[in-house]
């Protein structure tokens, strides 16, 4: 019998209808591509027409200074403090400036785990090879109950070569929230730097990075915190910002204006629309408004329906979830947030995907891991727990059918 109280979607109708979504789409994939709801989307078009309508105006006057009060108020909401955070079109530009900037040499390793985005793997397996350094891979936890042992599985590949650790702060393939803390505590203590691959931790989780001591961190605003698509950032510690240079040399800031501060270089990049960073404080502001805690509230009701019902039906153990048992969202909360990958009966993963959209109309990921194969759902303020029956009774039919 299914232990979940009855949905109540009734209280949510609002912030459903804050987006404008294709009607005939179940869409359970905000985790890959997060739709901006319409205030966002209209914010966007705003600022679009004022550079198209006035350039010189837009571009000479006005956009530096625009584009400082957003950097300030993203800065503000993820704890960044003043000064350490650039703009980029998106996590993926903040990991290459990282590649093509880090003082890597012959010898050396970079040491990222097992559950890190492929793009993330590719890059800096090739920074590795330019230079005759090594990647190395930490193998994490099978089950994940413990951060300790999570630390441990890490540090146990740290060794004197050891320059650079990458690890998500949500994982993409797994959607497991990493104990990043623990993590960068002891880098420092080791003396090895810490790059935090962040996309999903943006409005996922209350962010303050100062605190958190990292080194790096690398976002895309486009996520969870449902900003234009192509809106990013890169967050570096006062103490290795001098190193980082961009992988395009333009003016940095407008001529005749100097370069006095290291994210000077990353303010004129060419010239480009820079309407989807100008939007990210609009986006803020729309998420403040749910507010926060209830927006977290809300899709942890929902992801731990999702767990309840698609488990049931697989009778398959997800990676993470037992904390959530207890009650205790908060606890629960430890390992996942609003996107939970829930192991499915062996098969091919492509197949299955393909007949969810085009039998039922459901966008979700299926995605081959270490072997198996686990559907990955993600819950924002529009789905419903409607939604998620949907899928299981669609999962049902295709597992049945050998899917
Ligand atoms: C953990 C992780 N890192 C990096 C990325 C790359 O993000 P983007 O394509 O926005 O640069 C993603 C995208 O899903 C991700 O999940």
């Amino acid at each position: 019998m299914n232990s979940f109280p009855p949905p109540d979607d009734t209280a949510w109708t609002k912030w459903q209808s804050a987006w404008s979504l294709r009607p005939d789409t179940v869409y359970l994939n905000h985790g890959s591509f997060g739709p901006p709801p319409d205030v966002v989307r209209a914010a966007r078009r705003r600022w679009i027409d004022r550079l198209d309508e006035q350039p010189m105006e837009y571009f000479i006057r006005d956009y530096e200074d625009l584009l400082r009060d957003a950097r300030e108020k993203l800065a503000g909401f993820v704890g960044a403090g003043e000064g350490n955070l650039i703009f980029v079109e998106h996590a993926t530009m903040a990991m290459n400036i990282l590649a093509g900037s880090f003082p890597l040499g012959t010898g050396d390793e970079v040491l990222l785990t097992d559950h890190e985005y492929g793009a993330v793997d590719r890059i800096w397996d090739r920074a590795c090879e330019q230079v005759g350094a090594r990647r190395i891979t930490a193998t994490l936890p099978a089950r994940f109950t413990s951060s300790e042992e999570v630390v441990e599985a890490i540090f146990r590949k740290v060794t004197d070569r050891t320059r650079l650790i990458v690890v998500s702060h949500v994982t993409s393939p797994t959607a497991i929230i990493l104990p990043v803390e623990p993590i960068c505590r002891r880098a420092r203590q080791q003396n090895v730097r810490v790059c935090i691959d962040g996309p999903h931790a943006v409005a996922m989780l209350p962010l303050d990075l100062t605190a958190l001591d990292c080194d790096y961190f690398t976002a895309s605003c486009h996520k969870w915190l449902c900003a234009p698509f192509g809106s990013g950032f890169f967050y570096v510690h006062p103490r290795v910002q001098q190193e980082i240079k961009p992988l395009a040399i333009s003016w940095g800031r407008s001529p005749p204006l100097p370069l006095d501060h290291w994210g000077d270089e990353f303010i004129w990049t060419g010239t480009r629309d820079q309407s989807a960073l100008l939007t990210i404080p609009t986006a803020i502001d729309f998420l403040r408004g749910v507010p926060f805690d209830a927006f977290r509230a809300r899709y942890r009701y929902l992801i731990r329906y999702a767990r309840e019902q698609v488990t049931e039906l697989t009778g398959l153990a997800p990676y993470v979830g037992v904390d959530m048992d207890n009650g205790d969202m908060d606890d629960g909360a430890k390992w996942c947030g609003s996107m939970i990958a829930l192991p499915l009966s062996p098969g091919e993963a492509r197949p299955l995907q393909q007949a969810l959209w085009l039998r039922y109309r459901i966008e979700i990921p299926v995605i081959d891991w270490h072997g198996g194969r686990h559907v990955r759902v993600s819950c924002h303020l529009y789905n419903t727990t409607q939604q998620i029956d949907r899928l299981v009774d669609a999962l049902r039919e295709l597992l049945r059918q050998n899917l």
